[in-house]
């Protein structure tokens, strides 16, 4: 049996204060994402996507329900636990990279290990080793100014898998990429998955983006209400999202 990665329960997530302006973000959210799976989220916008990310990413707080990853009930864990947590066990792709300018590809991606106390000496190897993965090793001594679009993202997708996490999160991290650099990001992602086992859980409401994954969750005024999973061409799932976010359409007007 493959281990669940993220299993969520049950879940609540209502923002606001009691007897305030209380807005129920998600509403009885059930969820598994298997070890090697490639998962998006989908929905229209304000449909709690976001907060589905945030709550899973350990970056904002349940009312509801149980989350574990890995096996571990983050449910129950305090802020520190909690910031030790996702140093070690998540990845994080950024919409805007997020590449220190004045440092090296090398010192950007060796950070997540180097904030853990990681001896230096631990830290090359690794370093070299998911830089070669992302085809990346000869540009290591220059600084992101230097370097292109698609080097760039390489770069800080290297960053937020150099400590081996459990899971790679993103929340529409192709929403600021002109549809060439999306187009290589999420080959690079599928790259990562099919040849790399990582796990993933990509947020989007683009069908193009949402088309690279494997599953589907789409989700609808804070609740799941569907999942596709991918059984053909990425250009065949692509027409079924479409139609699904038709669907959704019609069923709204
Ligand atoms: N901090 C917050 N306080 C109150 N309401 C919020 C907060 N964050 C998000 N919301 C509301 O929760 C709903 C879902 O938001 P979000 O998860 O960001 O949606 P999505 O990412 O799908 O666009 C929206 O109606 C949004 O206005
Ligand atoms: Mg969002």
């Amino acid at each position: 049996m493959t281990q669940s990665v993220v299993h969520v329960t049950n879940v609540d997530k209502v923002y606001g204060k009691k007897g305030q302006n209380q807005f129920r973000a998600l509403s009885n959210v059930n969820m598994d994402i298997k070890e090697g799976e490639f998962v998006g989220i989908m929905g229209p916008s304000g449909s709690g996507k976001t907060t589905l990310l945030n709550v899973i990413s350990t970056l904002d707080s349940i009312t509801d329900g149980q989350i574990q990853i890995d096996g571990t009930n983050i449910t129950a864990m305090k802020a520190n636990q909690l910031a030790d947590f996702r140093a070690q066990k998540l990845g994080f792709i950024f919409q805007d990279f997020n590449l220190l300018e004045s440092m090296t590809v090398y010192e950007n991606i060796a950070l997540p290990l180097s904030l853990q106390n990681v001896p230096s000496k631990n830290i090359e190897p690794k370093v070299q080793e998911i830089a070669k993965t992302l085809d990346i090793a000869e540009i290591l001594e220059k600084y992101p100014a230097q370097i292109s679009g698609g080097q760039k993202q390489r770069s800080a997708a290297a960053r937020a898998l150099v400590h081996n996490p459990s899971i790679l999160l993103g929340d529409e991290p192709t929403g600021a990429l002109d549809s060439k650099n999306a187009t290589s990001l999420l080959e690079t992602m599928t790259s990562l998955n099919e040849d790399h086992g990582i796990t993933i859980m990509m947020v989007t409401h683009d069908a193009h983006a949402a088309s690279y994954c494997k599953r589907i969750v789409l989700i609808q005024d804070g609740e799941l209400y569907k999942e596709i999973t991918r059984t053909g061409s990425r250009e065949d799932f692509f027409k079924e999202i479409l139609n699904e976010l038709a669907e959704l359409g019609t069923n709204r007007a």
